[in-house]
């Protein structure tokens, strides 16, 4: 039986816009960001403090954080992936950690510049200072389901760097398919491997839509208990360090499949499409399938 109930996590205005290529406003990234709350998210990823040489469109991360309109019961995250970024996420307020990793060397190096076994000494003194803080701590777990530089990822390494984070003191941990190349059995594979090492209720799925298998590997996660998932409105994203890896799957698709399925997420689709709708627009972009099918019969 499926879980009667999910925890959707928007990473939109991180994941989703970290890959612009155009800089979007500060107000924008606001206005985003309070749709979204207004439409009732549980948890919204909504910053990311990194090095902004890296990662140019998260530079006003801060801004964002500061101009944003709170609901209460809304968790906000943002990416830290040193005490620099934590000591940033802290005076922003933040009210989640997000420390992330891989299960990939190759992507480690690329992405955060160090080997698995560094970050994990890097995340060490972030997980402490957070759990100091009373903040709640995440970590993901990149490429856990593929790599763009290395290809198959073996479920011993997504075991292995699952325990190591778990003794970070962890709250949640994200299994990632950062470059959206999974299907149903390989999601099997990897979150039983996972559950050996964490508690299923704190395992997330996080998956990219690059090659449109996402909802499918969502169900696939819901069939081994997995309750909580992350999407991105109008499917927005992609990592700058895969390259032609498409944007999360779309909240707006995920949410009309849970409605189908009749589990409940507690979050209000038609404000989720007109976020969508809102973002698109400045993009100039279309918006996801559900999405655009529901604005169109308006
Ligand atoms: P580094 O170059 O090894 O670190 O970068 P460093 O400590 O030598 O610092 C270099 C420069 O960056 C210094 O500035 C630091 O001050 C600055 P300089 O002295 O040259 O002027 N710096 C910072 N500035 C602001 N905030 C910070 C910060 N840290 C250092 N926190 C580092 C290491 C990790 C910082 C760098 O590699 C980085 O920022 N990488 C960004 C990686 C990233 O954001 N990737 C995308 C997010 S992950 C993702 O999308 C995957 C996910 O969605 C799950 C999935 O789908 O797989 C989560
Ligand atoms: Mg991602």
């Amino acid at each position: 039986t499926l879980p009667q109930r999910v925890k959707i996590v928007e990473v939109g205005p991180r994941d989703g816009l970290q890959n612009e290529k155009q800089t979007i406003p500060a107000e924008v990234k606001i206005r985003l960001v309070d749709m979204l709350s207004d439409a009732g998210f549980p948890n919204i990823e909504a910053a990311s403090f990194v090095s902004p040489k890296w990662v140019p469109q998260m530079a006003t991360s801060a801004e964002v954080m500061a101009g944003i309109t709170r609901r209460p019961g809304t968790v906000y995250s943002a990416l830290a992936p040193n005490m620099k970024g934590f000591d940033a996420a802290l005076a922003a307020g933040v009210d989640e950690v997000v420390i992330f990793g891989a299960a990939s060397e190759a992507f480690s190096q690329k992405n955060i510049n160090c080997s698995i076994a560094e970050s994990i000494e890097r995340f060490r003194d972030v997980a402490e200072a957070t759990k100091r803080h009373g903040l709640k701590l995440r970590a993901a777990v990149s490429c856990a389901l593929g790599c763009p530089y290395q290809g198959e990822v073996p479920v011993a390494a997504v075991r292995d760097v699952v325990a190591r984070l778990r003794a970070l003191g962890c709250d949640e941990i994200d299994i990632a398919d950062t470059i959206g190349v999974a299907t149903p059995r390989k999601v099997y594979a990897a979150m039983e491997a996972a559950m050996r090492e964490f508690p299923v209720e704190g395992l997330s799925g996080h998956f990219h839509d690059t090659y449109g298998q996402a909802v499918a590997n969502i169900y696939a996660a819901l069939e081994v208990g997995i309750s909580i998932f992350h999407s991105s409105v109008a499917g927005l994203g992609g990592c700058p360090y895969a390259k032609g890896a498409t944007g999360n799957v779309a909240t707006e698709d995920v949410l009309y499949l849970m409605q189908g399925l009749g589990i409940e997420t507690g979050i209000n689709l038609d404000k989720v499409v007109d976020a969508g709708q809102f973002i698109a627009g400045h993009l100039g972009r279309p918006a996801s399938r559900a999405g655009n099918a529901i604005a169109a019969k308006r």
